[in-house]
């Protein structure tokens, strides 16, 4: 019989002090799978922990986008049986992979915006009027202030030059994931985000994407964290689930993915086998796994 193996992170620029958070998750979907709960279920009920904490960038502590008002949530879920699912640009939920959970089950893979959210309400999923946190408020004065002197940072480098930069600003301020393997035969991956700093309202990162922020197969499970723009333009989480698919250890696979991109653009990877799991990040990313 071999060991169920829980990895999650707190999404890359998280500092490693906050490695509590993804251990927690961790050690929940492990109780989960030690209650007999399927992969989904216990990935879900991992990524909710990481969610409902306020310090990173998912469910409770989204980001807000550039207008000051809107918080858009993107969160998706896949596992070895070919069940995936997303949601889009959802609001007023608590916890979006809870939503992706049901979409799952549901006639339909992907769901966005308002249709999205009606139809988490239609599943018994609470209406929840998000408020942002200080520390919210804070990165988005912080993105504010850089597009407003052009000096964003490296990875949102396309917003020094663009036309209507100076307009957005007058009308008008990271991610979780985890992957696991159930000791039996399914590996899972989960990922749910309020997008980056400099999100306009609409925008649509990794997060939601198959292939892009997860993918799973007979051979594991990816997840990636950092700049949607970026990996979508790579489907980053398939291509390292192709390595490990060939047979390239986990940890090697996820070295090879964060080193497609140049450092300045912030990346993070996890990654499980039957055997072994993997994580890179070309900054911190506060992680954990079990058993460690
Ligand atoms: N990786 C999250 C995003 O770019 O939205």
């Amino acid at each position: 019989m071999m060991k169920p193996i829980v990895v999650a992170h707190a999404g890359v620029g998280t500092p490693n002090r906050h490695k509590d958070g993804p251990a927690k998750a961790c050690r929940q979907a492990l109780r989960f799978l030690g209650k007999g709960r399927s992969a989904l279920d216990a990935i879900v009920a991992g990524a909710m922990v990481l969610e409902d904490d306020p310090r990173f960038n998912a469910g409770t502590g989204s980001y807000l986008r550039l207008d000051g008002v809107t918080i858009d949530m993107d969160a998706s879920l896949m596992d070895s049986n070919s069940n995936f699912g997303s949601v889009i640009g959802i609001k007023n939920v608590k916890n979006p992979i809870q939503v992706v959970r049901q979409v799952i089950d549901s006639p339909h893979v992907m769901l966005y915006g308002d249709g999205a959210t009606k139809f988490a309400y239609l599943m018994g999923i609470p209406e929840y009027i998000q408020r942002p946190t200080s520390n919210v408020k804070k990165m988005l004065l912080r993105a504010r202030q850089r597009l407003k002197e052009g000096n964003p940072a490296y990875y949102a480098r396309k917003w020094r030059n663009w036309k209507f930069r100076k307009t957005i600003l007058k009308e008008l301020g990271g991610t979780i994931g985890l992957v696991l393997f159930d000791g039996k035969k399914t590996f899972a991956a989960a990922s749910s985000t309020g997008g980056t700093s400099y999100s306009l309202p609409g925008r649509v990162g990794d997060t939601p994407l198959i292939g892009c922020g997860v993918f799973a197969g007979p051979a594991g499970a990816v997840t990636a964290t950092g700049v949607g723009e970026e990996i979508i333009k790579k489907t980053l989480s398939k291509e390292v689930y192709l390595k490990i698919a060939a047979g390239i250890p986990p940890q090697k696979a996820c070295e090879w993915g964060v080193n497609l991109f140049d450092p300045r653009i912030p990346i993070g990877l996890l990654a499980v086998t039957r055997e072994a799991s993997g994580s890179a990040a070309n900054q911190q990313m506060a992680k954990a796994v079990v058993p460690d």
